[in-house]
């Protein structure tokens, strides 16, 4: 011990990974549990700006073993890719280990995605067309592969020639669409499993043994609680479980291995694609934030969505996940406003919600009632203490404590790793 899982708040996109990098330096493991590569983390070390979207953050540091657990969908094209571009930086990807049972996305899984949006229509979910849902869809449904199915040709040419009886009916009978061979795919999955066979591993005995250890285990969420397929804005999610609940099963841990749950909420709130968002502004303000924030997807570039802090959210974040700890990023973006709203409950017909409406109708309509509190209009990126914010800065920061009912241990004034206010987050006594 100790198991920490870090996660995101809001609808993804909180700055979890220059929070992961951050903490990566104090943890033996870095653990991925779900997602795939719809994710994108920016990592800012010094002047170089690195990508990542699969593989865990900490494959920066050298004591640290990135694992890619048996939640996760591959697109393996992508993470071999990500490896190759990583080593060409300078940065060595031979710790890394992917778990033997993490679920692969198909070519047919990212055609099904984009061709299944494009038929919504308006409807659509805005997916990042990665093709993440097909590939979670054929795993419930028990017609998906694994990184293991890889190693036995025989196998994996079954197993694919089972699922294309199905796939080529969709591709081509509904949507239209070239259909594929096995052989076609087998050749191209061969090479792919000769480059990966050194990092296949049974991941779950791993990160067991670490903690048996005493070992640090870091497990790194990817999009956000309100992106859940369970918990989330449905049908406006993912298709994983980026919750709490998610780490003990996509990294195959009991829930009692984890000791803390630290969830990173941006001080204003952003979402990209479909779907509900009570706070969202469609005025200036909410340019300010787009611009100001640099809020582009990192995957798909996308602009994103963007509104006021909704404190409501949080509170429910820290209902599903049972966060102990809250980090606050970006709060030096806030800086521009001369006042700035906190939504604490949201009205719908005749009736006020202070948590997330049962109800995705009363969601959906949800109008926020906001308090204000003064801005403070000076720069505070270069404040490394709490005590260096302005007034303004910390009474905000209390507030969001006050109504998230868990302690803000963290917060982020800037892009860089030193641009951080440690306040009282789980450090590593290494000497120990
Ligand atoms: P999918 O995960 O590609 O299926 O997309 C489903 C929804 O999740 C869409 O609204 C995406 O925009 C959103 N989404 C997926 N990954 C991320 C992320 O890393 N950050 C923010 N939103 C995401």
């Amino acid at each position: 011990m100790p198991g920490v899982v870090l996660l995101g708040a809001q609808w993804g996109d909180e700055g979890k990974g220059k929070i992961t990098d951050l903490l990566s330096r104090d943890y033996d493991y870095v653990a991925r549990f779900q997602g795939g590569n719809n994710a994108g983390h920016t990592v800012i070390v010094g002047d170089r700006k690195l990508q990542l979207h699969l593989i865990p953050s900490g494959i920066m540091y050298d004591n640290v073993t990135p694992v890619i657990g048996n939640g996760c969908v591959l697109d393996l094209k992508v993470l071999i890719d990500e490896i190759d571009r990583l080593e060409s930086e300078g940065i060595s990807c031979e710790r890394l280990v992917i778990s033997s049972n993490a679920h692969l996305i198909m070519p047919y899984h990212r055609d099904l995605d984009a061709a299944s949006e494009h038929r919504l229509g308006a409807n659509l979910i805005g997916t990042t067309k990665r093709g993440i849902g097909p590939a979670y869809s054929d795993k419930v449904s028990r017609m998906g592969l694994r990184m293991q199915d890889l190693f036995d040709r025989s196998i994996f040419r079954e197993k694919v020639a089972a699922a294309l009886i199905e796939k080529n009916d969709i591709l081509a009978k509904v949507y239209g669409l070239p259909t594929y061979t096995v052989d076609d795919i087998a050749t191209e999955y061969q090479q792919y499993a000769q480059r990966l066979k050194p990092y296949i591993a049974d991941t779950s005995p791993l990160i067991n043994d670490a903690l048996d250890k005493d070992d640090w285990v870091l497990f790194e969420g990817a999009q956000g609680t309100l992106l859940d397929i369970d918990h989330g804005t449905y049908p406006f999610v993912t298709s994983s479980n980026p919750t709490a609940g998610g780490a003990a099963v996509g990294a195959g841990v009991g829930p009692t291995k984890i000791n803390r749950v630290l969830g990173i909420a941006k001080a204003y709130i952003t979402r990209v694609g479909s779907g509900p968002f009570p706070t969202e502004l469609s005025c200036a303000d909410g340019d300010t934030f787009i611009e100001v924030g640099r809020e582009y997807g990192t995957t798909t570039g996308r602009r994103r969505r963007a509104g006021w802090y909704d404190a409501v959210i949080t509170k429910y974040a820290v209902q599903v996940n049972g966060l102990t700890d809250l980090c606050i990023t970006k709060l030096d973006i806030l800086s521009e406003f001369p006042t700035i709203k906190i939504c604490v409950a949201y009205k719908h017909l005749d009736q006020t919600y202070t948590t997330v409406p049962g109800h995705q109708s009363a969601f959906h309509h949800a109008q926020p009632v906001y308090e204000e509190m003064p801005g403070w209009n000076v720069d505070i990126s270069g404040c490394r203490h709490f005590d260096d914010l302005p007034p303004a800065a910390q009474a905000y920061i209390k507030r969001l404590e006050e109504l998230a009912g868990v302690p803000v241990t963290m917060i982020a004034v800037g892009p860089d790793r030193e641009q951080t206010i440690h306040r009282g987050f789980l450090q590593r006594n290494r000497s120990n």
